[in-house]
């Protein structure tokens, strides 16, 4: 069993070393030789039809749903397209408003989901595009969608996704630019830079690989807990609801993630003398409105730990706990360091309360039922 895990105590952790090797896995075969162009071969979707697409829906269950919301924000950004994001069993029950210029995309490691499916089917029904990004090559999503890109990340045993989720963010990455690349709304020299950035993704995960002792010695601090609050603008904010949810799944705190400008409504009355609050400041064009809530909330007596830049860390640790940095990437693509450290978290803290880690209780891998 130890060999299955290729050495480590537990699935999640072989999955969550794997991931840089699933970055690039990922990105193979799909950036041109001049690392200034996304090419994806297998896609059916013509660059007319990409010209006329007017509205994306990204739909899909837990920690993909999660990636949608980071591929969202950015197809947005680089694309100028209007995009939702929906959990699959809200979408497929509400009649969502779908025309034959809306591309669906649908999110899903194993590809069975039956919620994803189902919005897969009432898409179609609609006559839209449907493009899946899943991890299971012959998979009923797989099979079913007009489109796939495959994120190859391997089989994920442990409950808890981690290299789905980042296999995920990539293939949002490379779709988003290739749709800029098509439809005109990014530079060359933009998507150049973008892609070299992207290239040293897996390197710059592996030195947070490197030094985890910080990390698990605020896991044990944190197992001692029993709620605690994420908070993050932007996509840190995105990235915030992924590690709050991986940290309820398998270690059994309860957590909730807040955009931090929404903590003065209502959540903040729950701010009270050391419960613990994980800052994501990652995100540069809103850092100092992030500074602000996290000074709202350390008035209230929070215990506060940042996730930041090195270059932040000083200046954050005037008002914080203690400070944890991430190598620096471009803004659109933090999530897939930033996560990082908080699937250690997570891991750390359910070890740390003697849990099950890769079979945490209640769940299932993969949700076949409604
Ligand atoms: C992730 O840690 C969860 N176990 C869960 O939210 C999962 O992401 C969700 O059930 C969707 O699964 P899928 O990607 O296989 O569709």
């Amino acid at each position: 069993v130890t060999a299955e895990k290729g050495g480590f105590a537990h699935f999640m952790l072989k999955e969550i070393h794997e991931q840089p090797r699933a970055y690039r896995d990922t990105m193979l075969g799909r950036i041109d030789e001049s690392g200034r162009r996304i090419i994806l071969p297998d896609l059916h979707l013509t660059d007319e039809k990409i010209r006329s697409i007017n509205n994306v829906h990204i739909v899909a269950c837990g920690t993909a749903f999660h990636a949608g919301l980071v591929g969202g924000a950015v197809i947005e950004r680089l694309v100028r397209i209007p995009v939702m994001c929906d959990v699959a069993s809200e979408y497929r029950y509400r009649s969502p408003l779908i025309t034959p210029d809306t591309l669906v995309i649908v999110v899903s490691q194993s590809g069975e989901t039956a919620d994803t499916l189902a919005a897969l089917r009432e898409a179609q029904a609609n006559g839209a595009h449907v493009l899946a990004i899943t991890n299971v090559v012959g998979s009923s999503i797989a099979r079913d969608a007009d489109d796939v890109i495959s994120t190859l990340a391997g089989p994920e045993i442990a409950v808890a996704s981690t290299k789905a989720y980042t296999s995920q963010l990539i293939a949002f990455y490379l779709f988003s630019l290739y749709l800029a690349q098509v439809r005109g709304t990014q530079s060359a020299e933009e998507i150049a830079h973008v892609i070299a950035a992207m290239h040293a993704l897996p390197e710059q995960v592996e030195s947070i690989l490197a030094n985890v002792d910080a990390i698990k010695a605020y896991a044990e601090h944190i197992a001692k807990h029993e709620d605690l609050f994420f908070i993050g603008r932007g996509l840190d904010y995105a990235v915030a609801l992924e590690g709050s949810l991986k940290l309820k799944e398998i270690s059994y705190i309860h957590s909730e993630a807040y955009a931090a400008g929404e903590l003065k409504h209502g959540t903040l009355a729950l701010i009270e003398e050391d419960v613990p609050v994980i800052a994501l400041a990652t995100q540069e064009s809103v850092l100092e409105k992030t500074v602000s809530n996290i000074k709202e909330v350390k008035a209230r007596g929070a215990d506060v730990m940042a996730l930041t830049h090195e270059e932040h860390v000083t200046d954050l640790l005037k008002s914080v706990d203690q400070a944890f940095a991430i190598p620096k990437t471009l803004p659109i693509l933090t999530p897939a360091l930033s996560v990082v450290p908080l699937q250690l978290l997570a891991y750390y803290a359910s070890l740390a309360r003697g849990n099950d880690v890769d079979k945490p209780r209640n769940l299932a891998k993969s949700v076949t039922v409604e």
